[in-house]
């Protein structure tokens, strides 16, 4: 039995009895956080590509919990004299204490704020406790996606819908056709005036859809 907290753009904390995953942290410069980086506790990150609202404080976290980094490999590269880090690539899985990481593609880019090549962008399939979650990371919708519904129950996904830099609510919802989860929870939206969206039509879509939704605010949580 574990706990899922949204902290507000693509930021996730999944607790379990032993451990704190979190993914995409961003806190400094995320108006909807609701947490400081000096409250987060946590064992690993991960993270979806080098851009700031997902790398965001990773660092600090990692140095200040001694936790470890889990992202795509030149991601690490760049950061493994810092912190402890397991560099990974697309489509490559590996079990850790907590549970099972698959790297998935993300059809986006990655790089730092300053430019630097950060590798291919991600998403993050977890094999936690028994359960199944999908963390798209910031991605288009893909046909592919049909592939990772059709070899994973998929209990939760977390999919982008602000549009702009990835999926709007109307792709996102074709993205649930082809996941198929249990239960979508919609995120990267309202963050900036950018990527505004209405999460409560997103809803009524993918309901419409006979598919479940549960729409967070930032510091809710979802059980799994
Ligand atoms: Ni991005
Ligand atoms: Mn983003």
């Amino acid at each position: 039995m574990g706990k899922i907290i949204f902290h507000g753009q693509s930021f996730i904390e999944i607790r379990t009895d032993k451990h704190t995953i979190l993914i995409d942290p961003f806190i400094s410069g995320n108006p909807l956080c609701d947490v400081k980086v000096d409250d987060v506790k946590c064992d690993y990150i991960l993270v979806t590509h080098g851009h700031g609202d997902h790398f965001g404080d990773t660092v600090q976290l990692a140095q200040k919990n001694d936790a470890t980094v889990i992202a795509m490999v030149e991601l690490t590269d760049s950061i493994d004299e810092k912190v402890k880090s397991h560099g990974m690539n697309l489509g490559g899985a590996y079990s850790f204490d907590f549970g099972r990481v698959k790297l998935t593609l993300a059809h986006h880019s990655s790089s730092t704020n300053d430019g630097r090549y950060m590798g291919d962008p991600c998403g993050f399939l977890l094999n936690i406790e028994g359960k199944c979650i999908y963390h798209a990371g910031d991605t288009a919708l893909f046909y592919d996606m049909k592939l990772i519904g059709e070899m994973n129950k998929i209990d939760i996904a977390f999919l982008p819908i602000g549009d702009n830099y990835t999926m709007g609510v109307d792709d996102a919802v074709k993205a649930v056709e082809f996941i198929n989860p249990a239960m979508t929870v919609p995120m990267h939206y309202n963050t900036f005036d950018l990527i505004k969206a209405d999460a409560n039509d997103f809803k009524r879509k993918v309901e419409s859809i006979g598919k479940k939704c549960t729409v967070l605010a930032p510091g809710e949580s979802i059980d799994f």
